[in-house]
């Protein structure tokens, strides 16, 4: 499927993106595991979560791995820049033991590993781009080409989204029809100017900013807005019942028994 069938936003028209589910494992299942590592990823799935959230950059040689961090020293046994650093090197690092000595081992995934893994558990994916400044389009159009490459074109759905709008350009230029998230910490007072331009399909907000006016607003313009980071089930709740089509969650086993099903208007 791959959500190719699914559409861009249009003012008012609620779309039902079949394959997105309501809980979102942000970068796996991350309060569990070690986050954006293969282990997380299949605990994820393990505790019932049907798709992923997960960061990819660019290294210096210009493979795309999957880490949060510029720099290496927060989640692995590294230190310095993800861009000034080699792959063959990352792939040598530890990203386990600093989250617990029974995760001792797990690597740095490459952006490839980890789509073939989520691939072969059914999961759909968010694969969030973060790019050092200047390299936005590279990030853009690397990432757009791998995902054609080496996604089943009968697969789940693969949604890609950045805080960098110039890397969700890039991806458009070289895939169109690649599903395309807006990522914001805020909607802003220009979200359908941007929604618009990109061709997005959906929007992701902080749950910080929220606040109960402009999730109705959304709701009323049927934009499926998809909500990061989630953890209170009682938080949770509150903004599903607001119109929230999805949250990320570093806890989905907590979220997933709450969430209501897709209220007759989205389906
Ligand atoms: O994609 C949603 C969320 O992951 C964005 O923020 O910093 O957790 O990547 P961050
Ligand atoms: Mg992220």
């Amino acid at each position: 499927m791959r959500g190719k069938d699914w559409e861009p936003w249009q003012p008012g028209r609620r779309l039902p993106l079949p394959g997105l589910p309501r809980v979102i494992a942000h970068r796996g299942a991350s309060a569990a595991a070690p986050e954006n590592t293969l282990a997380a990823f299949r605990l994820a799935r393990e505790r019932g979560a049907r798709m992923v959230e997960l960061d990819t950059r660019l290294t210096r040689d210009g493979v795309l791995v999957v880490i949060h961090d510029s720099t290496l020293d927060r989640t692995t046994d590294g230190h310095g820049r993800v861009i000034e650093t080699d792959s063959d090197r990352l792939a040598l690092l530890d990203a386990g033991s600093w989250f617990g000595p029974q995760f001792r081992g797990e690597r740095v995934p490459t952006l490839a590993q980890a789509l073939e893994l989520l691939a072969g558990l059914d999961m759909a994916v968010n694969v969030e781009l973060k790019a050092d400044p200047g390299e936005e389009r590279r990030t853009g159009a690397e990432a757009a080409r791998l995902i054609e490459r080496v996604w089943p074109a009968d697969g789940p759905p693969v949604l890609v989204s950045s805080f960098a709008e110039e890397a969700l350009a890039a991806v458009r230029r070289e895939v169109p029809e690649l599903p395309r998230g807006l990522l914001r910490e805020r909607a802003g007072p220009d979200w359908r100017v941007a929604m618009e331009r990109l061709a997005c399909i959906t929007l992701h907000l902080g749950s910080h900013h929220l606040d109960e006016s402009i999730l109705r607003e959304l709701y009323r313009e049927a934009v499926p807005v998809l909500v990061y980071t989630v953890n209170d089930p009682a938080e949770a709740k509150r903004v599903f019942e607001l119109g929230v089509r999805a949250v990320f969650s570093d806890v989905p086993e907590a979220i997933l028994p709450i969430a209501p099903p897709l209220p007759h208007a989205w389906s």
